[in-house]
C-alpha cells in the first residue's frame, strides 16, 4: 500500500463514522479503495452477510494492510505459526476448530475465572488509587485482559507481559507501516511469542489437564501424549495466539472507550455511580457506539447481489460492526451515547456461526472494572491537559492513551 492510501486509511481507522454515515446514505454499497473492500455499513446488510457464510467467506478475515518486508519473512519463518485460524476458516473446518475453544469458554470455565479476574482487577486498582491520577490504558485495561486469558489458557503468569507484547507487536507488523529494521525487530519478538507457546503446548501434552489448552492439543493431535509432530506444534501455536491476541486486545480496548465515554458524560457516570444495576446497560450502550471490533472482511465465493450492488466472485467486503451500531433504522438517535436507551441487539460481538464465544467473557471483565471503579473511584474524571487520540485500527479501537484524575 503507498504512502497516500495508508494516510488516508490511518484517518479512516482514527474516525471511522463519517465514513459509516456517507456510505448508509449512498445507493447500494460504497467500494473504498484504502480498505481496498466494498463497506458493508446498513444493520440489515451486514446481519444479511452474517447469515450467509456459504456466499461470504471468512477466508480474508484477517488480511494484513501491510506486506512485511522479505527480510521480516524470513525472520518470521524461524518461528511457529502462519496457519488458518478459526476466524478465517470455512464450513467444517471451522466447526472442527471452533469446537474445542467454544467448549474452552464455556459459562463453567468463566465463571471458574472470574474470582481471579476479581481479586486481579482490585489489585491493579490497589497500586493507583492513592496517586491521585493514573495512564488507565498502561495502568489497568492493557492489563488486566491478558492476565485474565493467561489464567484460563493456563499461561505462566511470568510469561503473560511478553506475550501480550507479541500481540501488540504482531498487530504493527501487519497493520502499521514500519521501517524494514522495525519490521524486523518487530518480527524477532513476534517469533519469541511463539516459542514461547510452543514450550507451553508441550509441556502440556506431557502433562494433559482438565483445560482449554488440553482439549484444543487433542482435537488436534487426539487424545494420548504422544509427541507432537512439527505440523501440528505449528496449527496450536497459531490457534492459541489468536485466541490469546483476540481474547486480550480487544477487551482492553472496550475497557478504554467504555471509561472515555462514560466519562466524557459526566451526567451518565454520575448515574452509574449512583446505581450500579444499570452497569450491564451500559456496557452494551458502550459495546455499540464505539466497539472495539469496528470490522472484519469476507470475500464473495459467488456472484451474490448486496443491497443491489452486483458482487462477483473474488470480491472484498468489510463488515462494518461499528458501522451497523450506528444505523438509525435500528438504533434511534444512534450517535447518542445514552446508557439509558431501550437497548437493540447490536453487532459488536458479530452474530451467526463466527460470533464472538468470548464476549460473556469480555463482558465480565467490563462488570468487574465498572462496578469496582464506581464503589471505589466515584469522582474520576478525564485530565484536562490531555488530547485523546483514538488508535489508528479497526480491529482494536480504543485511546492511545486514557489520562484520568480524581
Ligand atoms: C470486547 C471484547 C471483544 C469483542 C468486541 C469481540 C468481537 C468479536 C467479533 C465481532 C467476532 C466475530 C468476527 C467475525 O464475524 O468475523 C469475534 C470472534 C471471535 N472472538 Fe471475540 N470479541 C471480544 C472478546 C473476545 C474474547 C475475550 C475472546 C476469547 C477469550 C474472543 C475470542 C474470539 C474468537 C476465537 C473469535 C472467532 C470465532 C469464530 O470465527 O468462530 N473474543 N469477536
Amino acid at each position: 500500500m503507498d504512502r497516500e492510501l495508508h494516510a488516508m486509511l490511518d484517518e479512516l481507522q482514527r474516525d471511522p463514522y463519517p465514513h459509516y454515515a456517507r456510505a448508509r446514505a449512498a445507493e447500494g454499497l460504497t467500494y473504498v479503495p484504502e480498505l481496498d473492500s466494498w463497506l458493508v455499513v446498513r444493520d440489515a446488510d451486514v446481519r444479511e452477510v452474517l447469515r450467509r457464510p456459504e456466499d461470504f467467506s471468512s477466508a480474508n478475515a484477517l488480511r494484513s494492510d501491510v506486506m512485511p518486508a522479505p527480510a521480516a519473512l524470513a525472520v518470521l519463518a524461524g518461528g511457529f505459526g502462519g496457519r488458518p485460524v478459526v476466524v478465517t476458516a470455512d464450513g467444517a473446518l471451522h466447526q472442527a476448530l471452533r469446537a474445542p475453544i467454544v467448549r474452552g469458554l464455556s459459562p463453567a470455565r468463566v465463571g471458574a475465572v472470574l474470582p481471579y479476574a476479581a481479586e486481579r482487577a482490585a489489585a491493579l486498582l490497589d497500586r493507583f488509587e492513592k496517586d491521585g491520577r493514573v495512564e488507565l490504558m498502561a495502568a489497568y485495561a492493557g492489563k488486566l485482559p491478558g492476565d485474565v486469558i493467561g489464567r484460563l489458557v493456563g499461561f505462566d503468569p511470568a510469561d503473560v507481559p511478553a506475550l501480550v507484547q507479541g500481540g501488540h507487536r504482531l498487530e504493527e507488523l501487519l497493520f502499521r507501516p514500519l521501517t524494514e529494521a522495525e519490521q524486523i525487530a518487530a518480527a524477532e519478538d513476534v517469533v519469541a511469542m511463539s516459542h514461547c507457546v510452543d514450550a507451553f503446548v508441550r509441556a502440556r501434552r506431557a502433562d494433559p489437564q482438565e483445560d482449554l489448552v488440553t482439549d484444543l492439543i487433542t482435537s488436534v493431535a487426539g487424545p494420548g501424549d504422544a509427541e507432537l509432530t512439527l505440523d501440528q506444534r505449528h496449527e496450536l501455536v497459531t490457534h492459541l495466539q489468536n485466541l490469546f491476541i483476540a481474547g486480550h486486545l480487544t477487551t482492553t480496548a472496550l475497557i478504554g472507550t467504555t471509561v472515555l465515554h462514560l466519562l466524557r458524560h459526566p451526567r451518565q457516570w454520575e448515574l452509574l455511580c449512583a446505581r450500579p444495576d444499570r452497569i450491564p446497560a451500559a456496557i452494551e450502550e458502550a459495546a455499540r457506539y464505539d466497539t472495539a471490533l469496528q470490522g472484519f472482511r469476507r470475500v464473495t465465493t459467488r456472484a451474490v447481489t448486496l443491497a443491489g450492488t452486483e458482487l462477483p466472485a473474488g470480491s472484498p467486503v468489510l463488515l462494518a460492526f461499528g458501522g451497523a451500531n450506528r444505523d438509525g433504522s435500528r438504533h434511534p438517535d444512534p450517535d447518542d451515547f445514552d446508557i439509558t436507551r431501550t437497548a437493540a441487539r447490536h453487532l459488536s460481538f458479530g452474530l451467526g456461526v463466527h460470533a464472538c464465544p468470548g464476549s460473556t467473557l469480555a463482558r465480565e471483565q467490563l462488570r468487574i472494572t465498572l462496578e469496582l471503579l464506581t464503589r471505589r473511584m466515584p469522582g474520576l474524571r478525564l485530565a484536562d491537559d490531555q488530547r485523546i487520540v483514538m488508535r489508528p485500527t479497526l480491529i482494536h479501537r480504543s485511546p492511545e492513551t486514557l489520562d484520568l484524575v480524581w
